[in-house]
């Protein structure tokens, strides 16, 4: 084996073991908010995740099993990135209607980040939590 064969070696181990690939790479896991302070449905947070701004919104339980609605103790929550997923803008917080529109070319999202209208394509992206010693934190992507 040669010196070029051996880097191409190596560069196709580290593809495999995922070293490089943002998709499988994980933030630094963060706390967002003391469990106690999202005492109704409706209550909120804004928080950076992943040098990203993120938003978390407690919900009512599902009717319907879903995979971005996460129950932590007695109650349900979603979290997301705010950067669109059109073209990376930072989608504004949930106005009245409980809708987010951003501000580059009018998607519309639902308050739990779900694609109400493009031109994105896919709902924004969803965070996963955990809940540390009655504190929310946000410890990575939920894929899928
Ligand atoms: S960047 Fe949000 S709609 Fe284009």
């Amino acid at each position: 084996m040669n010196r070029r064969s051996t880097c191409r070696a190596l560069l196709a181990a580290a593809l495999a073991w995922g070293l490089g690939s943002p998709a499988r790479a994980q933030p630094r896991p963060v706390r967002v908010v003391e469990l106690g302070r999202l005492e109704r449905v409706g209550a909120e947070a804004s928080f950076t995740f992943a040098g990203e701004p993120a938003y978390l919104l407690r919900v009512a339980p599902p009717e319907r099993p879903s995979s971005r609605v996460q129950r932590l103790g007695e109650i349900f929550l979603v979290a997301f990135s705010r950067t669109c997923t059109h073209q990376g803008c930072t989608v504004p917080l949930p106005d009245q209607r409980g809708i987010m529109e951003c501000n580059c070319h009018g998607s519309q999202f639902r308050a739990d980040g779900t694609l109400l209208r493009g031109p994105a394509s896919t709902d924004l992206r969803a965070i996963r939590l955990e809940l540390r010693q009655g504190e929310v934190w946000a410890v990575g992507w939920l894929e899928g």
